[in-house]
């Protein structure tokens, strides 16, 4: 396993904290965003970034932070990948934007997909956006199927365009309150999130894990005119939230039941971030129409659907496509993303270390009455911030205290996520090493330890 890079320069190492935070430069642009931007992006801390090289980031004003966001899931194969900036660099210099025509790049990139995907799926969109993804993804089930309803899942994210966002399953949520009315032919199902079961039920006495409940809903709810079923193979925005064991069989078993077609959205989970190159290999699932994103290209923005021929050849010229998606240099780059996240074994060092660190998570939660709940795959993970591990009352506030002294140590953690806005999400780029890991939780219980005495 090649984890360094020859060509890094290696200087990037800290944390380090050289000025007051924010520092006077990041205090500019901080100004310049907010005269000029309209608050509409997720509240992070006031990190301005300047740079970055493998797990580390400089900000503006020098000052150097741990990177425990991935930019948000990402950057897999870690900041300024050598062999991605020469990709970058290289085809910059030769052709960027090629629309719909075939470019030298964009058709390697899907066969390259389609080789290292499931056997059943053997053809490739290249797109820009996760979101865009999911929309292609109900757009192709309903073409295919002749049929138009959807069904989703409480608490899912996937993605804010309007299609996307009908499909997200917190209405209640900044992203889609005052948006509304959403796109018809929606339901939703009761996804398992076990710590705070709405039902009040344990993994094993559970009846919905079953197919029981997937039943009544097309019974009550549905004309019975179901294409497809979309889930994220953990939930992200609800605060990595992982499905108990034998619930994706189980689903897997009713679409196939009914002849219902398997959206499986690993936009997040997938290239090596929970462990192993596609996160629906934990649960020995395969998706119909499989939608992938973010860590594809750990840098330039590209996302894919992959599928099986038969749905995939529904479509027909001018069905699927945009003005950016397949260009020539994202394309090369995330085919060369792929290869590095394979050849440099990154899955399973994220299996590695990830496994060290949520020994060492569970440690915390053992010293830390605020910490309800620690859930984690390879290199994901949600920690549940409650007042008190008996209530499981969320604390949204201290979440947000433990964020921001989290940054004043040099560690750079998301803005709180989940159902209520109480989870800390840490996902390193896999390129991190144990040591480095340790560091990470350990400038994390000291921010703990801050915000519980403020
Ligand atoms: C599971 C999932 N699907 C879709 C999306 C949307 O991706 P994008 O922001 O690239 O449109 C996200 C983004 O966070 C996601 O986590």
């Amino acid at each position: 396993m090649v984890l360094s890079s020859p060509t890094l320069t290696g200087e990037l190492r800290g944390p380090r904290i050289v000025t007051e935070l924010p520092g006077p430069q990041a205090q500019r642009l901080l100004a310049l965003s907010e005269e000029y931007e309209p608050q509409a992006m997720s509240d992070q801390v006031p990190m301005v970034w300047a740079r970055g090289e493998r797990v580390w980031l400089e900000d503006v004003d020098g000052n150097v932070f741990l990177d425990f966001t991935s930019g948000v899931l990402v950057v897999n194969a870690g900041h300024s990948h050598p062999r991605l900036v020469a990709a970058m660099r290289e085809q910059a210099d030769r052709v960027v934007n090629t629309y719909d025509f075939v470019n030298e790049w964009r058709p390697r990139l899907a066969q390259r997909l389609v080789e290292i995907t499931p056997p059943n799926l053997s053809k490739a969109v290249i797109l820009t956006t996760g979101a865009e993804t999911t929309e292609a993804a109900i757009k192709l089930a309903r073409k295919y199927t002749g049929r138009y309803e959807i069904i989703a899942f409480h608490g899912a994210f996937h993605g804010r365009t309007y299609g996307a966002m009908s499909l997200g399953g917190k209405r209640s949520s900044a992203g889609t309150k005052g948006f509304g009315p959403f796109l018809p032919g929606i339901v939703f199902a009761p996804f398992p999130y076990c710590y705070r079961c709405p039902f009040g039920q344990t993994p094993d006495n559970c009846r919905l894990h079953g197919t029981d409940y997937l039943d009544w809903l097309v019974e009550t709810e549905t004309e019975d005119n179901v294409a497809a079923v979309i889930v994220e193979t953990y939930q992200g925005g609800s605060g990595s939230i992982m499905a108990p064991e034998g619930w994706f069989p189980k689903l897997e078993a009713w679409c196939r039941r009914r002849d219902i077609l398997l959206i499986i959205d690993e936009v997040q989970a997938s290239f090596g971030r929970t462990g192993k190159l596609f996160g629906f290999q934990h649960y020995g699932i395969t998706p119909n129409i499989l939608c992938l994103g973010k860590g594809i290209s750990s840098s330039v923005p590209l996302a894919a659907i992959v599928g099986e021929s038969r749905i995939m050849d529904s479509l027909t010229p001018g069905s699927l496509g945009s003005t950016h998606g397949g260009n020539a240099l994202c394309s090369r780059v995330a085919l060369e993303n792929v290869n590095v996240i394979i050849e440099e074994g990154l899955s399973e060092n994220a299996a590695r270390v990830g496994g060290q660190m949520m020994a060492r998570l569970q440690e915390l939660q053992a010293r830390h009455e605020c910490i309800g709940d620690v859930r984690g795959l390879g290199l994901v993970f949600g920690i549940e911030i409650v007042t008190a591990k008996a209530t499981r009352q969320p604390d949204a506030a201290m979440t947000h205290r433990i964020v921001e002294a989290a940054y004043r140590r040099g560690l750079l953690l998301i803005a709180p996520i989940g159902f209520y806005g109480n989870v800390l999400r840490l996902a390193p780029p896999l390129v991190i090493t144990e040591a480095e890991a340790i560091t990470g939780v350990d400038l994390l219980g000291e921010a703990i330890s801050e915000a519980t005495l403020a």
